[in-house]
């Protein structure tokens, strides 16, 4: 299994937009075996794929009671496509508890819970908060890859500083971060995205991350999917951005050594 965190401390970037179809195009175009996490508070993940709700347990379960193992929290999106963790606004509870409770290792606790399914499934894609609460930095040690989606206006490269500042300390407890790329979202084709990308790409080379060809261009039927409740790629499989999901995953398949 590998386990890829997508990460931003910037909000509205398309972290969880890109979670869900990169999830999905695995799963459904690529027949790989997938386990997508909710990772935030605002259980967007879940919501988008009905599991949302406080009746069963969920990650803040996971990584705070020892009751439960992850197939107990696991859960299929309605047409048995992808898995899913969810999490709601009990992951705020559990971030503080895990703060609190030194008796037991506090990064590493959700690495442990996946060791074990780890031949289940294929791919483990974690949709973080644009934070670094416990349970953000969990992720980020279980990580194999990081993903940083980037929407590519005035304050683009904000965020992206801070959390690479923090990576030396994540790889103090997770040796296995291979890849950190980023990717620009919400993509126009106009100066300033042209620009911002340049720049995105001198601060790849200077930080040692790599960026992308492909970019996500801005349409308004991501909007529409998300209200439809069914990922883009599925929902406008002809949308430029559901192209360039597609183009995304297949290059992040390259990259990894996956496909040629
Ligand atoms: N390619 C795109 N074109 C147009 N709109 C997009 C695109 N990608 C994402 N959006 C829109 O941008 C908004 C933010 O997306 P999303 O919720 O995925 O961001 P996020 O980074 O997960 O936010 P948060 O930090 O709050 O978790 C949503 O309204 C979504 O529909
Ligand atoms: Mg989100």
């Amino acid at each position: 299994m590998r386990t890829i965190c997508v990460e931003n401390l910037k909000g509205g970037v398309a972290k969880t937009v890109s979670a869900v179809n990169m999830a999905w195009l695995l799963a459904a175009a690529h027949q790989k075996r997938v386990l997508l996490i909710d990772c935030d508070k605002q259980g967007n993940a879940s919501k988008f794929f009905d599991v949302h709700g406080y009746e069963n347990p969920g990650l803040a379960e996971l990584l705070t009671s020892g009751k439960y193992s992850l197939t107990d929290v696991a859960q299929w999106d309605t047409i048995r496509t992808v898995e899913i963790i969810p999490a709601n606004m009990t992951l705020l509870k559990a971030d503080r508890e895990i703060l609190m409770d030194c008796t037991r290792p506090q990064q590493t606790r959700l690495r442990k819970a996946l060791n074990p399914v780890r031949d289940l499934y294929d791919y483990c894609i974690i949709d973080c908060a644009p934070d670094l609460s416990m349970s953000v930095i969990n992720a980020l040690v279980a990580a194999d890859d990081l993903l940083i989606p980037v929407k590519l206006d005035k304050f683009a490269l904000d965020g992206l500083d801070l959390i690479l500042e923090q990576l030396d300390a994540i790889r103090e407890f997770n040796p296995n971060l291979a890849r950190v790329a980023a990717f620009a979202t919400q993509y126009q084709r106009n100066l300033v995205n042209q620009q911002a990308y340049g720049l995105l790409s001198a601060m790849g080379l200077r930080s040692g991350f790599s960026v992308f060809q492909t970019v996500i261009r801005k349409t308004c039927r991501v909007d529409e999917s998300t209200f439809a409740g069914i990922p883009l790629v599925k929902y406008a499989p002809k949308s430029t951005a559901a192209q360039d999901y597609r183009a995304l995953v297949s290059e992040y398949l390259r990259l990894t050594g996956e496909v040629e």
